[in-house]
């Protein structure tokens, strides 16, 4: 039921706490398996990669990086296959990691998305991450078409049958993923996401894009942010009666929670509870949360 995100920077022995996003660290290759090993071994089950190129040079306009065969997510995948062979293993697919602008996608020179050309590379390297082993792979994007073209490319690979398509289908814009862009080092160098993203009004918008992806061959539906979507999170459970749905709850609620624990609102882990059990109650069947490890420990006492 719970995913784990993960940061995976190129630098093989980094291991940086994340200031903005409390007790969560960007880690190199080489501190993976053994931050891993004991929450494997507490009943950890399933995580979520996202790539931190750190190193310089490896960001340009196409997000080349995103599918190097040497690159941090494409390594990870096959270290934790081999090292882990029952821990499910999701990758975020999006190219903002990667790109010199730090947008979802290819741009125009007006600085627009270039739907085709960002849909064309998503696509490509979402295959390539299911290649190398990736059980799920999850766009982040909100390119429209991406889920269908991914689909089409699995299908023709002969690993659809293998390979789960989460989609960020109901994606927000907002002021909640602040934290995340921290660790991913993937903020805009210019402009914001309202062009591809959703406004947080937008319930309508919400649901049309919830079941065009699920038309588009998604098998899993996730809503993004959680806590505050809770009634988008039970019209995906609607729309999407026979499909899991996910629900990410992003680095700005986490930190939220954490501020307002420290600063003696509410005991942490009861607020960690509420707030869990108030997205499974809206119909999320998976959640993604930086709460995991602590969550680990938590139901084992
Ligand atoms: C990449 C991506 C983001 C998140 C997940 N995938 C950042 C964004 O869209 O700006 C946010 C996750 C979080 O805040 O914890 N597109
Ligand atoms: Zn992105």
């Amino acid at each position: 039921m719970l995913i784990y995100p993960l940061f995976i920077s190129d630098i093989e022995d980094d291991e940086t706490l994340i200031p903005s996003l409390p007790g969560q660290c960007r880690r190199g290759l080489n501190k993976l398996v053994p931050f891993l090993e004991p929450l494997v071994r507490k009943g950890l089950k399933s995580v979520m990669l996202f790539g931190v190129p750190l190193q310089p040079g490896t960001k340009d306009a196409l997000g080349t990086s995103a599918d190097d065969p040497k690159g941090p997510v494409m390594q990870a995948i096959g270290l934790l296959r081999q090292r882990f062979p029952q821990l499910f293993i999701s990758v975020d697919v999006c190219l903002c990691e990667y790109t010199s602008h730090g947008h979802c996608g290819i741009l125009r020179d007006d600085g627009s998305l270039n739907n085709q050309l960002s849909v064309d590379r998503i696509s490509d390297v979402a295959i390539a991450y299911a290649q190398a082993g990736a059980h799920c792979v999850a766009p982040s994007d909100m390119n429209d078409g991406r889920i269908r073209a991914i689909k089409l490319k699995l299908i023709e690979e002969g690993i659809a049958h293998k390979t789960l398509l989460m989609s960020y289908a109901a994606k927000f814009s907002g002021c909640l993923y602040g934290p995340f862009r921290d660790a991913a080092m993937s903020s805009p160098s210019f402009g914001d996401r309202k062009c591809y993203q959703l406004p947080p009004g937008g319930r309508g918008l919400a649901r049309r894009a919830i079941t065009r992806d699920i038309g588009e061959g998604a098998d899993i539906i996730m809503v993004k942010p959680a806590a505050q979507y809770l009634d988008i999170i039970s019209d995906a459970k609607e729309l999407g009666r026979d499909l899991p749905i996910a629900a990410y709850h992003v680095s700005g609620e986490y930190a939220m929670v954490h501020a307002g624990a420290k600063a003696g609102v509410f005991d942490l882990k009861t607020m960690a509870f509420e707030v869990t059990e108030g997205i499974l109650r809206a119909g999320a069947n998976i959640v993604v949360s930086y709460f995991t490890p602590d969550f680990l420990d938590w139901l084992d006492n």
